[in-house]
C-alpha cells in the first residue's frame, strides 16, 4: 500500500546502506507519478510492484523489513489476517515490519472534536484548498470501521510473529511492529 511514498526518505536516512525498497501498490499510477514528482533523487533504489497485497506471490523470505504507512484502514478483518499472513511470508528468518493506521482514539476526551474533523472538516478543506479532491472524503468512515491495529496485532501475533501494539497521540493512530523469530 505504498502510494506517494511518503515514508521512503525516513527509511532510506535510517537505513543508508539499504539495497532497494520494492514499492507495493495495487494503483501503478500512483507509483509513477510519485516518483516522477517526489522522489526523483533515489528513484533508482525503488521498484515498482503493481499488486493486491492480500494476493502478491512475492517469494517467500523476499524482504529483511516491511513497511506501511496507512494502509490498513480499508481491510476488514478478515483481510487483515490474510495480510498478517503475507506479512510473515514474505519476511525474512529475524526481519522485522512497521505497521502504521490513523484509528478512532475511542476513551480520548477530545474524540468528538476530533470525529468531527475528520468526518466533516478535513473533507471540507481538501475539496476547498485542493481543487476539489477527494482522498480524504472516506477517512472518517474508514477510521471508524477500522477502530484501531488491536485486530491486525493479534492477526500477526497468530501468524507466528513477534508484535507490539502502540497508541500514538492520543489513539488518533496506532501502530504494530515487531519481528519474524528466527
Ligand atoms: C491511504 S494510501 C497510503 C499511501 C502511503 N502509504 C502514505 O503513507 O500516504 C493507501 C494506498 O493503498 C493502496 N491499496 C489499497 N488497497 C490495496 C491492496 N489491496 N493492495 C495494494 N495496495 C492497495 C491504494 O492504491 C493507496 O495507494
Amino acid at each position: 500500500m505504498a502510494g506517494t511514498g511518503e515514508v521512503w526518505p525516513h527509511v532510506l536516512r535510517r537505513f543508508p546502506d539499504i539495497g532497494a525498497i520494492t514499492a507495493l501498490d495495487i494503483s501503478h499510477r500512483m507509483h509513477t507519478e510519485a516518483v516522477e514528482r517526489l522522489h526523483r533523487q533515489y528513484a533508482e533504489k525503488i521498484s515498482h510492484l503493481e499488486a493486491n497485497a492480500l494476493e502478491t506471490d512475492l517469494p517467500e523470505h523476499f524482504a529483511d523489513m516491511v513497511v506501511s504507512t496507512f494502509g490498513l484502514k480499508t481491510f476488514n478483518p478478515e483481510q487483515q489476517s490474510i495480510l498478517a499472513g503475507q506479512v510473515a511470508r514474505i519476511l525474512k528468518p529475524g526481519g522485522c515490519f512497521a505497521l502504521i493506521e490513523a484509528s478512532d482514539p475511542t476513551g480520548w476526551v477530545l474524540r468528538p472534536v476530533y470525529r468531527m474533523y475528520l468526518d466533516k472538516v478535513l473533507p471540507q478543506i481538501e475539496r476547498f484548498f485542493l481543487n476539489g479532491a477527494q482522498d480524504f472524503s472516506m477517512i472518517g468512515t474508514y477510521t471508524r470501521n477500522f477502530g484501531s491495529s488491536a485486530h491486525m496485532a493479534q492477526a500477526l501475533r497468530e501468524a507466528g510473529l513477534e508484535v507490539s501494539l502502540k497508541r500514538h497521540f492520543f489513539g488518533c493512530a496506532t501502530s504494530v511492529a515487531g519481528r519474524k523469530p528466527d
